[in-house]
């Protein structure tokens, strides 16, 4: 069971997470916060010990194992003017993986544009719904899943999971570690409002497929070419032959 008093004992945020709802069993995280949010404060968070139908990029389900992993999405429905959200979800991939390292001191790698891998398999993934009213960010609704303690994964996996249990080898406190993201996940976003430079820097010093040969499925084509680097909205660079080009989505993968 996950135990929110000690969830709570180390959340340090003014506002993300401050609105905690705990279920045991939804539809979709995201689901939920995409219909509610009308009646839901900025920066509610709700967490998952089971999802019926858990989303993940490009169409696919997101599975995952009652009560073992991280299942959760944070709501964001206010002051999102300037909001880029590239940079939240850089700055969300960023969040998750600096609380592993910092809390577990194992190495991560950021995959374009928001896998965290260990040891070239996938710890976490996050999906960013989001809605517009003419023209205008209405809300923003950020989905993380993080395999935590289970060990076993059945099913077809594009990128082979991994776990933290499985990677260091004990049980893991779910409390400490989402109330560890939650913080840094905060942090990032203000920082963001002055200084997105060291948030776009931080992610390329973590994504170690830059400069590599990578193959890139996005909308129904495949492209081979340089991961070039990111760009300052957070969109991929790829270079093919002498021409950069910029891919906004898709899945990539070491050529
Ligand atoms: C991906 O890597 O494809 C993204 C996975 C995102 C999964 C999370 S789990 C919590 C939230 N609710 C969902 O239905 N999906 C996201």
């Amino acid at each position: 069971m996950f135990n929110i008093e000690e969830f709570d004992l180390k959340l340090e945020t003014s506002f993300i997470g401050r609105n905690f709802i705990y279920i045991e069993e939804i539809n979709s995280t995201n689901e939920y916060l995409m219909t509610e949010s009308e009646n839901l404060g900025n920066g509610t968070v709700i967490l998952s010990e089971f999802q019926i139908d858990g989303k993940g990029r490009l169409n696919r389900k997101w599975l995952s194992n009652k009560n073992q992993n991280l299942t959760f999405s944070i709501l964001l429905n206010k002051k999102l003017d300037k909001i880029n959200i590239n940079h939240i979800n850089l700055s969300a991939s960023l969040a998750v993986a600096n609380s592993i390292e910092n809390l577990f001191q194992l190495k991560t790698d950021l995959k374009w544009p928001n896998d965290i891998l260990v040891k070239n398999k996938k710890l976490s993934g996050i999906l960013l719904e989001s809605t517009f009213n003419n023209s205008k960010l209405e809300k923003l609704v950020i989905g993380i899943g993080v395999n935590v303690n289970q060990t076993k994964f059945e099913g077809e996996y594009k990128v082979k999971p991994t776990s933290l249990k499985f990677e260091v080898k004990k049980e893991i406190s779910r409390e400490r570690l989402l109330n560890e993201i939650l913080n840094n996940f905060e942090a990032n976003i203000i920082e963001l409002k002055t200084n997105s430079k060291r948030i776009l820097n931080d992610w390329r010093d973590k994504c170690r497929m830059i400069g590599e040969h990578i193959t890139i499925h996005s909308n129904d084509k495949i492209i081979h070419g340089i991961f070039y680097d990111i760009d300052a909205n957070g969109f991929m660079i790829i270079k093919i032959g002498d021409q950069l080009e910029k891919i906004t989505s898709g899945d990539i993968s070491l050529k």
